[in-house]
């Protein structure tokens, strides 16, 4: 695997897969299974596949997180190696990747006023600065999203058609530990206990899926989010349409998710699943 640290030096790379398909997979490292997930699917459908990392302060609301954010370079270099990356943008300072900012808009509409769009002021404007940056710099032709982060899935595909950047973006499904816990970086944060009790998201999401009807859904949601009280501090237990986010009319045929977020101790973690 090539590394590249200043997007100069992998611009000149890239110039050398022009008219091949170059599969993208941005990431912010300590990888994990997750991760390497859409590196395998990348790899079986595109020519080259490029990989970054990069904890873009941009998107942290928080800046405790920004700061506890683990990070692993050499295992994430080994990881990637291992999953037959071609090549690694590993920018070692901000500048590199924001030099060439221009404005844009794009109106989300719903997509960002709901679930994290609310709870985390400016993330979505972070998370889509530095995803239309790194687009820019590495010029794929398809792009990998984990659908754990399914809002963030939804924008980058809203960003991308309405700029019409031409990149396809493809969903890849949650992987989970044995114990149905999706697999994150900040997963390293839990301490031991509060690791056992963190599967409480799975076990939630699972139980709405087994008592979702389609009406009573507000009662749900509420049952849902008092179980999870019991473990953790839950800040959210919504179910959405997965098309666009919106709540679930009587009338509606398609696909359902439920979207929770809950804190166990210190550490915030996301999660979503199919229900209907
Ligand atoms: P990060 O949290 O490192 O995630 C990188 C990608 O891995 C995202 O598309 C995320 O949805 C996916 N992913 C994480 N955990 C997963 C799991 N258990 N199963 C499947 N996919 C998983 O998301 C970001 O970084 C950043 O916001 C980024 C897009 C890189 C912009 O900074």
């Amino acid at each position: 695997m090539k590394v590249f640290k200043t997007q100069e030096t992998l611009r000149k790379e890239l110039e050398k897969y022009t008219g091949k398909t170059i599969g993208f997979v941005p990431t912010m490292g300590a990888l994990h299974r997750g991760h390497t997930s859409l590196l395998l699917k990348a790899k079986t459908s595109c020519d080259v596949v490029v990989s970054s990392i990069f904890v873009n302060p941009t998107q942290f609301n928080d800046p405790k997180d920004f700061q506890n954010y683990p990070i692993q370079i050499e295992e994430d270099i080994k990881k990637l190696e291992e999953v037959g990356c071609d090549i690694l943008y590993l920018p070692d300072n901000v500048s590199d990747v924001y030099m060439n900012e221009t404005d844009f808009q794009v109106d989300l509409g719903v997509l960002d006023k709901v679930m994290e769009g609310t709870n985390r002021p400016g993330h979505f404007k972070g998370v889509m600065r530095v995803v239309k940056l790194l687009f820019e710099i590495v010029k794929p032709t398809h792009s990998f999203f984990g659908l754990k982060d399914y809002q963030q899935y939804l924008i980058v595909k809203e960003m991308v058609s309405q700029l019409n950047l031409g990149i396809q973006i493809v969903g890849c499904e949650t992987v989970r530990e044995a114990d149905g816990l999706a697999m994150s970086s900040r997963n390293l944060l839990l301490s031991f206990s509060e690791r056992q009790v963190a599967t409480t998201l799975i076990k939630t999401l699972e139980y709405c899926r087994e008592h979702y009807t389609g009406s009573g859904i507000g009662d749900l949601e509420k049952r849902c989010l008092s179980m999870m009280s019991q473990y953790g501090e839950p800040e959210y237990f919504v179910i959405r349409r997965a098309d666009n986010l919106q709540e679930v009319d009587a009338d509606y045929r398609g696909e359902v998710r439920a979207f929770v977020v809950c804190r166990i101790g210190k550490v915030r973690l996301i999660d979503n699943l199919r229900i209907n």
